[in-house]
């Protein structure tokens, strides 16, 4: 799960914990306004009674319903207000620049990500100054840049090949469960190190379950640092892990053994005037990392085997290119092996457009700016505005793809191409622009490693019914309830 999308679940419950109260407090209804400070007109505002439908929506239709129906009737801009609380929905492309460029000083994460602070300990992220966070975001790119990636796909690929060999002939599994349980062993492969991965891998899974599950509990989100189980569950989580990533970090530095994984590319980070990262840096880093991509890759697997399972045509055109691969490059799937793996490239994509797992982003805005619609609508966006931008929308606007309720990977191929047609801001699945996704190949790289093992070796067949997403989950986007499918094994043709 991203970090935007969790803060996200932070206002959802704000909003509705006092939405209820709103009901009997009958203001003015949705109505263009002039701000004494803004030159332009403000967006159209849904406040007072007006509320009271969308949140009847809300409750019977869900989350994105809501949202879609306001879309529909007011356009691409709009702000619900909820006592004072301005929610800017910015849809679409053409009004998303500001969203995704804007300078930190412009619009930034603002409080929304404060319940990370004592996740991720003091030194890290939300935690410092602009510059110094910015460096550490530079550092993640950095440690995940595709070059440094290849190095990771020897391991990767032995993680999935073990994994799967505990599978047995033939039988039926929980996706789900099954791509979050092997994800973690990749990530404690190639992000975390063969220290944890080989020595204490069992206890840091738990301890970062107990980090997110407890950092993440409505309570916790709401006042990160009041005295509850909750709260003392997370310290106690985040303490214990710093101590073991600390006596890592320690003891690879003092026998001067360097590893190639992402913990040893953050060890050995510096940052623009050649101070070394600190131990606690790097703890929050590593943290950090875990927590954006765990979620995120996991729920992506699960959603591309769902749709890959119902597709027959797609799933026999995505085992036909693992044919072709093989002939190529037998069993041994090296980095140029996967980047050549175009249709599956595309089957995860597609997947990936209809259901993103970072449905919901959010920003505040600290200097008003102004944003014009395709229709030419110029409207201000206030200072103080909470503005939100939607891929479980955006991903779905028909001008941009085409029947867009179809699973259809095409629509990524040459000659169609709809994202890049659509223009900048168009598939914003990873983010864009200043906070764009740094884990955005290597989550590519770790489900098309799973996904092809899969295909080479099993025949697999999902078991109905497909699975739904929670309506009323405003920032997962996740399946509900299990995905259950049914394997055996086989072997695709070697030549
Ligand atoms: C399919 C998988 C993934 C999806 C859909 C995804 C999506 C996103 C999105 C939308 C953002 C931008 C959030 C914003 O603008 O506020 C983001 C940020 C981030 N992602 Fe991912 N992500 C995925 C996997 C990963 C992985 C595997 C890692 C690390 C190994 C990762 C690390 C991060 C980090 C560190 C950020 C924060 C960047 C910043 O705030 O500047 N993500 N991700």
């Amino acid at each position: 799960m991203d970090i935007t999308s969790s803060s996200a679940m932070l206002l959802t419950t704000i909003a509705l914990a006092i939405i209820t109260a709103v009901i009997g407090k009958v203001v003015r209804g949705r109505k263009i306004m002039v701000d004494p400070v803004c030159n332009r007109p403000l967006p159209p505002m849904i406040s007072g009674a007006s509320i009271i439908g969308i949140l009847y929506t809300f409750l019977t239709k869900g989350f994105r319903e809501m949202v879609h129906d306001q879309y529909t009737k007011l356009g691409s801009v709009f702000t619900i207000s909820l006592f004072g609380r301005k929610i800017t929905f910015l849809i679409g492309p053409e009004v998303s620049s500001h969203f995704y460029l804007g300078l930190d000083s412009e619009v930034s994460h603002g409080k929304t990500l404060e319940f990370t602070v004592p996740m991720f300990g003091k030194e890290f992220g939300y935690a410092v100054d602009f510059t110094t966070r910015n460096e550490q975001y530079r550092m993640q790119k950095d440690a995940l840049k595709p070059s440094k990636l290849r190095s990771h796909l020897g391991p990767m690929l032995q993680e999935v090949e073990d994994f799967f060999a505990k599978w047995g002939q033939h039988g039926m599994v929980d996706l789900k469960q099954e791509v979050n349980q092997l994800l973690m062993l990749i990530s404690g492969r190639c992000l975390l190190g063969k220290e944890i991965r080989e020595m204490m891998f069992d206890e840091v899974l738990t301890l970062f379950d107990e980090l997110f599950n407890n950092g993440m509990h409505p309570i916790s989100l709401l006042f990160p640092y009041a005295p509850t189980v909750a709260t003392r569950k997370r310290d106690r989580a985040h303490t214990r892990l710093s101590e073991m990533f600390s006596n890592i970090v320690r003891s690879r530095k003092s026998s001067k053994c360097a590893e190639e994984d992402v913990l040893q590319n953050l060890i050995d980070s510096k940052y623009k005037d050649g101070r070394p990262t600190t131990v606690a840096e790097v703890t929050g880093l590593m943290m950090s990392l875990i927590f954006a991509g765990k979620h995120t890759s996991s729920q992506s697997s699960a959603w591309t085997g769902a749709c890959l399972l119902t597709h027959p045509r797609w799933l026999l055109a995505a085992i036909e290119e693992q044919e072709q691969i093989i002939k190529k490059y037998g069993d041994h799937v090296d980095y140029n092996a996967l980047q050549e793996m175009d249709i599956l490239h595309r089957c995860i994509k597609e997947a990936l457009r209809m259901h993103t797992p970072t449905t919901l982003l959010l920003r505040k805005v600290h200097k008003n700016f102004s944003t014009q619609t395709k229709e030419g609508f110029e409207y201000e966006i206030p200072r103080g505005h909470i503005i939100t931008s939607l891929p479980m929308l955006n991903n779905y606007i028909p001008s941009i793809y085409k029947n867009p309720n179809v699973y259809d990977p095409d629509r990524f191929g040459p000659g169609r191409e709809e994202d890049k047609a659509g223009g900048k801001f168009s598939y914003t699945v990873f983010g864009a622009g200043r906070h764009a996704c740094p884990g955005e190949t290597y989550a590519y790289m770790q489900i098309k490693a799973i996904w092809s093992h899969l295909l080479r070796n099993f025949e697999l067949e999902l078991v109905p019914p497909f699975p739904k997403t929670n309506r009323w989950m405003v920032t997962n986007g996740g399946a509900k309830g299990k995905i259950i499918v049914s394997y055996k094994r086989r072997l695709l043709p070697r030549i």
